[in-house]
């Protein structure tokens, strides 16, 4: 089962002096869903916006607000972004050793729960906890800045989601995040993907808002070749 495509402008490579502007222009232009990256200089070397941020964003808008938090020991944070607003909550593969037990907490908080793979980790590492997750996020680059480039290996994850999620009668959406642009985000769509995070090629455009209208125009062409 397929998602309705959505691109997620990731907020990380937005203007923060202008974020409310910035966030409305997006909303305007019918994004639903935005991204918010949280990272903790551990788990990766950068470290980028946290709860009071959050918050903030919450106050400035209606839409889903997906929280990718690339952060060790995520389950002590799991209620806190939840009650900061968010609407779905991401945690890595690699920084959560009780995985099934993190993702039942994000559930227990009403929010939709999803996992995440770096480019170096097998889509089987998960198979014990498809059933739980809403979502399943795909890195197409190695986590910890924006405005890298795309890991084609990346697409035969997607596949292979796709694959298992038809084989095995399971509802995730299948999300991206890294690197995705005008180039291959029909591609990424053709493989299975519903849930396209964009940073650089959003927010280094010349227009913000027909960025995400060609995106979402080009992964649903993408989709039609899949269909
Ligand atoms: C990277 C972040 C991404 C990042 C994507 O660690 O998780 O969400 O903002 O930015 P682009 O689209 O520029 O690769
Ligand atoms: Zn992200």
């Amino acid at each position: 089962m397929s998602h309705p495509i959505q691109i997620l402008p990731s907020l990380l490579s937005c203007d923060f002096s202008r974020m409310g502007e910035d966030i409305a222009m997006l909303e305007s232009a019918g994004t639903h869903m935005l991204h918010f990256d949280v990272m903790d200089g551990r788990f990766v070397p950068n470290i980028s916006m946290g709860l009071p941020i959050l918050e903030a964003v919450r106050k400035a808008t209606s839409c889903h607000i997906d929280a990718h938090l690339m952060i060790v020991e995520p389950e002590r944070y799991v209620e806190a972004f939840r009650d900061a607003g968010a609407d779905s909550i991401s945690i890595h593969q690699e920084a959560s050793p009780h995985l099934h037990r993190t993702l039942s907490l994000i559930k227990s908080t009403g929010a939709q729960a999803g996992v995440v793979l770096n480019p170096g980790t097998p889509v089987s590492t998960l198979e014990d906890v498809l059933d739980l997750a809403d979502f399943v996020l795909v890195m197409s680059v190695n986590p910890g800045f924006g405005g890298q480039k795309f890991i084609p290996g990346a697409l035969h994850k997607v596949r292979q989601l796709d694959q298992l999620r038809s084989q095995r009668n399971l509802t995730y959406a299948i999300e991206i995040d890294g690197g995705v642009d005008h180039t291959n985000i029909a591609d990424i769509a053709t493989a299975g993907c519903d849930w396209f995070v964009a940073g650089s090629s959003v927010f280094r455009s010349e227009s913000p808002a027909t960025a995400v209208r060609g995106l979402h125009a080009r992964a649903c062409s993408g989709r039609q070749i899949l269909a």
